[in-house]
This record gives structure tokens, sequence and C-alpha cells, in this order.
């Protein structure tokens, strides 16, 4: 007997509840067999006690042993859509990622980032004063300091950045899949020639870094294909993509969860120190839809469950950052939290690599916002508060506040 499998994304009621489908799941256990966004079956796990060490699990990885029959998280060119790297050579080659990509977020760089960030915070705030209100926080806000601070950790020109926002809409559209390459190739492109340039007169920046240790390729891509880790261009961006908007969405999503839970705010408010513990409770409160794709290596067992070589697992880190195994009174927004082992930058060998830097911003805006604001407020009934939709990122459509 057929019988249809449910499909993702779940809808949410209000835009940080945990879908009923999810909390089901959770309930039952096992693995469930679903249909991606992209109409491809795969299992979702959604067990804290499952995703964590599934996370660091070498059975599991992200290149597929056939990638034109990899199963498709959905119709996204975006590298976290579907198999990213070759097979054969997985483990060595990420390894060799992350062994590039660490020095270039060396603490040192880190330390100088926290004090410019809150130096272009400072700055747009100021900006922010001149205006009447109520203004869309996205806009005013979080755009520009995510935005900011990575065309400075990369060294790419901020005066290009409305051509990044129409390559992001492009690339990140779920169902428009020749917009989404091509999107990709011009930023690819536009990637290449920067490093070029740099090539020639390097700066301080991790681009140039990249470039200067030589170890980068920076020949022209092949067509099509599966995206190449070695190469410069596809490093670039992904780094930009990876840091452009996932920051700007949980400033988005932080902002409206602190304005909605008053005795957070005013404890925040009145204790700033606290901004390290409401970063994290954000993050674990506003996961997002879409689940973190792996593919199995070799066949194993998830939970009473077999699953064969070549299948999709996806990890839920929605689900499991509601665990009430792992997190007393789940769906409270406690920034007073502790310990909160969140798995919103992942775990294990993948972890992000961003993570301090998402950090620093985060608490910098959170702090700094309600400071400068003492009177910050939505301007618009948080129902009102939609999520964007058709885009594999996410995050909300705008977030009208008034002070
Ligand atoms: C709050 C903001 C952010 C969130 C929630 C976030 C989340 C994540 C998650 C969940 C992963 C793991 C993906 C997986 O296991 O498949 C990841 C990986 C990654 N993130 Fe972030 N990220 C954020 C900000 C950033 C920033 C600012 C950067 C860069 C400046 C960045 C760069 C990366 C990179 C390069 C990876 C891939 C690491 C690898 O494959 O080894 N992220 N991020």
């Amino acid at each position: 007997m057929q019988t249809t499998l449910p499909r993702l994304p779940f809808t949410r009621r209000g835009i940080f509840d945990l879908p009923e489908e999810l909390r089901a799941m959770q309930r039952s256990g096992a693995p469930a067999k679903v249909l991606t966004a992209a109409g491809d079956e795969a299992w979702l796990v959604t067990r804290y006690a499952d995703v964590r060490p599934l996370l660091a699990d070498t059975r599991l990885g992200r290149a597929h042993p056939v990638p034109d029959e990899a199963p498709l998280l959905s119709k996204s060119a975006l590298s976290t859509a579907g198999p990213v790297g070759n097979y054969a050579s997985e483990r060595e080659d990420h390894a060799r990622y992350r062994r590039r990509l660490t020095p270039a977020f060396s603490a040192k760089r880190m330390k100088a980032l926290r004090g410019r960030t809150e130096e272009i915070l400072a700055g747009i705030l100021d900006e922010m004063a001149t205006l009447s209100g109520p203004v869309d926080l996205h806009k005013t806000v979080s755009m520009p300091l995510s935005l900011l601070v990575i065309c400075e950790l990369l060294g790419v020109p901020y005066e290009d950045h409305d051509r990044f926002q129409a390559w992001f809409d492009g690339i990140s559209n779920m169902t428009d899949f020749e917009r989404s390459t091509d999107a990709r190739q011009e930023m690819s492109e536009y990637m290449r020639e920067l490093a070029q340039r740099k090539s020639a007169a390097p700066g301080e920046d991790l681009i140039s870094d990249l470039v200067l240790s030589g170890t980068m390729d920076l020949s022209p891509q092949g067509p099509g294909g599966v995206a190449k880790l070695d190469d410069l261009s596809y490093v670039a961006a992904s780094l930009l993509f990876a840091g452009y908007r996932t920051t700007a969405i949980k400033v988005d999503q932080g902002v409206v969860l602190l304005l909605t839970h008053d005795e957070q705010r005013t404890a925040l408010y009145d204790e700033p120190a606290l901004a390290d513990g409401a970063v994290e409770e954000v993050l674990r409160y506003s996961s997002p839809d879409l689940p973190l794709l792996r593919y199995v290596r070799e066949d194993l067992e998830i939970a009473g469950t077999s699953i064969k070589r070549g299948e999709a697992v996806l990890l839920s880190t929605l689900a499991a950052n509601r665990d009430g195994s792992v997190f007393p009174d789940p769906e409270a927004f406690d920034i007073t939290r502790n310990p909160n082992p969140h798995l919103s930058f992942g775990h294990g060998p993948r972890l992000c690599v961003g993570a301090t830097l998402a950090r620093v911003e985060l608490a910098a805006a959170f702090r700094m916002l309600l400071r400068r604001f003492p009177g910050l407020r939505l301007a618009v009934p948080v129902e009102k508060i939609t999520r964007r939709s058709g885009v594999l990122i996410g995050g909300l459509s705008e977030v009208p506040v008034r002070w």
C-alpha cells in the first residue's frame, strides 16, 4: 500500500513554534521517512540524543557516492541543499579546508573584529536615531551590521552590496534551479576576479590570507558539477554567504524574542552581562526550519532503523534544541538558561567556523540596541511578523520597530 510521506518544510503556527509533526516524531523516537522540499525521500532525525552524535559521526558525510542520484534538500544551488565534494576524498578534503580557514578566524583577528563591530554598530545606531520610526530593523540595523562586518573580515568592497543581495536572493531560491545556478556562477566569477586583484595587492583580510597561502585554486571553474572545495572563489563565496544573512536573521529574531518577553528584556537592560546568555538562548529558540543534510557513507542503524549507503539523513536542530530531555521547560525563552548546549552552530568536524564572530555581533547588537533605545518596541503586533518563504535560509520578512 502506497502511503503519502510527510513533506518538508512543516508549517509553524507562530514564527518560533515547533511544528506538531516534529514533536510527534520526537516522541516516537525513530527516524521518520519524509519528502524534502525537492520531493526526494530522506530520514528525519529529531532527538537530541541522536542528532548530536550523528553530527560528529564519520559514517555520515556531505558527499554522495553517485552525486547525480543524491536526494536533494531543495531545488536550490546552495551547497547546503545537495552533495558537496568528492566522495572518495571527502574527509581529507574537508580537513584541509578547515586547516586553511582556521588561521583566518584566529583569536587575534576575532578580537580586533570585536572592537570594529562595536564601532560599526554605534555608527548604525547613530543613523537610526536620526529617523523618527517606525523603521524596519532588518534593513536599518541587522543587514548593514552583518554585511559591513563580513565585508571587513573578507576584504570585499561594501559598495558592491546590491549585487550580493541579488545573488543571495537568486542562490537561495528553492524553486528555480536555473536562477539559483546562474547567481552562483556570477558570484563565483566576482570572487575569482577579486581574489586575482588581491593576489596582486594583498590587504589585511581573509581573502588575501587565503590567496597568499598559495594553496588555493584560482583557475576558472569547469561547467556545472559539484562545488570544488579547493576553489578559492567557492570558499570566499561560501563564507560571504554563510556569514551574510545568517547573523542578520538572528539579530532580527533575537530582537523580536526580547521585545515580546518583557521580563527578559528588562533583565538584559539592567544587567548587560546577560547578553552572552541571551545570544545562546536566541540561537536555541530560533532554529531554522530546514535540517542539516548528510549522506550515509556505510549502512548503519539509527535508533533501531536500518539506513542504507547513499540515503539522505536530515538532522533537525530545530527539534533537538527543543528536546525536553536536555532542555528543561524547552518552550520557555530564558536568557539565564545554563547550561545551554544547543546545536545551532552544528557540532563535530563541521561546527560553524564563524561561531565566534556571530556571537560577538549578536551580543553587541542586543546589548547596544537596548541601551541606546530603552523604549524600543515592536511597531506591529507580533502575529503580523511573518517568515520569509521560498528561500532556504529563511528569516523574517520585516521587523518594524519604534522607540
Ligand atoms: C548566527 C549566525 C550563524 C549560524 C546560526 C550559523 C550556523 C551554522 C551551522 C549550523 C553550520 C554547520 C552546518 C553543517 O553541519 O552542515 C555552519 C557552518 C559554517 N558556518 Fe556558520 N553560522 C552562522 C554564522 C556564520 C558566520 C558569520 C560565518 C563566517 C564568517 C560562518 C561560516 C560558516 C562556515 C564556513 C561553515 C562550514 C564549516 C564546515 O563545513 O566545516 N557562519 N554554520
